[in-house]
């Protein structure tokens, strides 16, 4: 099957972003991302729909015109069902509703989960280099920490997750509790550069399995800061890139604990990241050197690609309109599901 146009549409939280790839190339992904939740430190969900709601059609619009197609050209809509918050979702899942009625091309709803997986395989050119099955994934956003055991693009299993809090969200609240602006992950990775990531000991978690433990650390960060602030009500801007170093260093520390565990209980050789988390230079570098030693293949994605894109859903969508997997139109989105 040649020239199939696949439109992605991705509105699961807080960026409206729309993609277009040809035959598995990608052509264009355009990113809205909305400013408007900073001052209150974390994403308003009504805001976050009404936003959506403003930068759909332009964001459409741009990602149809930088791709150089036509919207007749499309072969189908691609778009983000869940998981995620439902007033966004429903934004996106009724524009690919509307659109595709009025194009008569099919619609099909791709889990968010698996786009992010997926990332992998958006390729610039014919020459880019994907992974090849099964490969681990290593899956660290503001919502899940999850090892999956990747064996085709439809055929996902968890082998561990988070218990509580996710990667993203240790990094952002204690980032918060610094007073660092929302999100907090990409200013604790900037601040790291500069620290002593052994300075400050914090819990690292004891849990059997692969599954991860985000809730013991935050708190062990809060008591440390609470106990020196009563000594120094300065100690939080005088120590700032060590308290961010060593956090930062406990967090990989913590990510690469049980990914070693999977890679050695599962013998896979390939081992990918994906997520927000996954833009972490401490992470990047932490997997890429992981893998160097033992001789196994890394894939670490663009940055653009590690947050929320519409190129990943237009992937994901792509390997679906190939099988004819296609989504009925009284299909809803969910808030909620696991891989
Ligand atoms: O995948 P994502 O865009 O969406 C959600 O799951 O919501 O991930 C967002 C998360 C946030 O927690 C953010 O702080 C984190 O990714 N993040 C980072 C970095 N860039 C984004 N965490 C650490 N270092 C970064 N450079």
């Amino acid at each position: 099957m040649s020239n199939i146009v696949i439109l992605g549409l991705e509105s699961s939280c807080d960026d409206t972003s729309a993609a277009v790839i040809r035959d598995g190339i990608l052509l264009s992904n355009v990113i809205a991302s909305q400013d408007v939740h900073a001052e209150y430190g974390g994403v308003v969900p009504e805001l976050a729909s009404r936003a959506h709601q403003q930068n759909v059609l332009p964001v459409v619009d741009t990602a149809l015109r930088r791709a150089g197609i036509d919207k007749h050209q499309l072969s189908a809509i691609a778009f983000t069902r869940g998981p995620g918050l439902l007033g966004s979702l429903l934004v996106g899942t009724s524009f690919a509703k509307g659109m595709s009625l009025g194009l008569r091309i099919p619609i099909i709803d791709v889990n968010h989960l698996h786009a992010h997986v997926l990332s992998h395989f958006i390729r610039r050119e014919e020459s880019d280099v994907v992974p090849e099955y099964p490969f681990l994934c290593l899956l660290v956003s503001g919502g899940n920490s999850q090892i999956i055991l990747v064996k085709d693009y439809n055929k996902m299993e968890i082998l561990g997750r988070t218990i509580d809090d996710a990667a993203g969200e240790a990094f952002d609240k204690c980032a918060k509790v610094m007073g660092l602006p929302y999100p907090g992950g990409p200013h604790i990775d900037r601040l790291a550069a500069e620290g002593d990531p052994k300075r400050f000991p914090f819990a690292r978690p004891r849990i059997p399995g692969l599954d991860y433990s985000f809730s013991g650390l935050k708190t062990s960060f809060l008591y440390t800061l609470r106990d020196n602030l009563k000594e120094d009500p300065n100690f939080i801007e005088n120590n700032k890139a060590d308290l961010a170093a060593s956090l930062q260093a406990t967090i990989i520390s913590i990510l690469m604990d049980k990914l070693d565990k999977a890679v050695k209980q599962s013998g896979v050789r390939t081992i990918a990241i994906g997520g927000g988390v996954s833009a972490n230079s401490g992470v990047r570098n932490a997997v890429a050197e992981y893998c160097q030693r033992r001789g196994l293949k890394a894939f670490i994605p663009p940055r653009l690609f590690t947050t929320d894109n519409a190129a990943m859903v237009a992937i994901a969508g792509y390997y679906k309109y190939i099988d004819k997997d296609f989504c009925r139109y009284d299909e809803v989105p969910y808030a909620r599901v696991e891989v």
